[in-house]
């Protein structure tokens, strides 16, 4: 089976200084799209980057910009990032109230929905939503900062949401990527990749790999080489 790969490098890792040229430096390198990491020193211990600093990327790519929320509560920021340009939007179950509802809201914003599970979260949170799900984001590390080891159980936490999502689409339901976060390397992805993961992000693997004339051609072409798609 023929499943498309995509490498979403996370801007946590970026320089904030100069976001606009990190982030055309990397679609012009060949990213699929643009992780946005937010976090509200409340649901996860640090404090990032919300919609207003969205909204002046938005303009610098065209590839989709992926919302991993790491904030508590959620729904109110929601519009705030579709308006922002948000393409994706996706949110920690443990953080949301009516997690049924929030899904119905991203949607309901012209945004793709979808779930993020923690290292130690059951994957019984996806029984009564898969097809309000557009994506499956499992975390690879605990949630809130960059530069962390993968987390080896993430692997057959993999494969059981792959075979999720495959029943979920053999029995008529809609396609549902299944996105990994959290210590992707050039050495593991192939592994991870293996695993059913079709969607990779990469923060400190990407950003603190820059080539000498300030691109990213290099560090993609490694991950792709490494998924087989040199
Ligand atoms: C962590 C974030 C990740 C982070 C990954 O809470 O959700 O997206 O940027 O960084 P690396 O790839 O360095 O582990
Ligand atoms: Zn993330």
């Amino acid at each position: 089976m023929t499943r498309t790969l995509r490498i979403a490098p996370s801007i946590l890792s970026a320089d904030f200084s100069r976001l606009g040229e990190e982030v055309r430096a990397v679609e012009a390198a060949g990213a699929d799209l643009i992780h946005f990491d937010v976090m509200d020193n409340h649901y996860v211990p640090n404090l990032t980057i919300g919609p207003m600093v969205c909204a002046a990327v938005r303009p610098h790519v065209k590839i989709p910009i992926d919302v991993h929320l790491m904030v508590a509560p959620v729904d109110r920021i929601i519009p705030d990032f579709a308006e922002a340009g948000a393409n994706l939007i996706t949110f920690h179950p443990e953080a949301a109230a009516h997690v049924d509802r929030t899904l119905q809201l991203i949607r309901d914003s012209g945004c793709r929905a979808g779930l993020v599970l923690n290292p130690a979260t059951p994957l019984n949170v996806l029984d009564h939503v898969m097809d309000r799900l557009d994506v499956v984001l499992l975390m690879s590390v605990n949630p809130g900062f960059g530069g962390q080891s993968f987390i080896g159980s993430a692997l057959a936490k993999l494969r059981a949401v792959r075979a999720r999502i495959d029943a979920h689409v053999a029995a008529g339901g809609a396609p549902i990527w299944l996105e990994i976060d959290g210590g992707v390397k050039v050495d593991n992805i192939a592994a991870i990749a293996a695993a059913g993961a079709d969607t990779f992000v990469a923060g400190s693997a990407v950003f603190g790999a820059r080539d000498p004339d300030g691109g990213y051609h290099g560090i993609l072409a490694r991950l792709r080489g490494a998924l087989g798609e040199a």
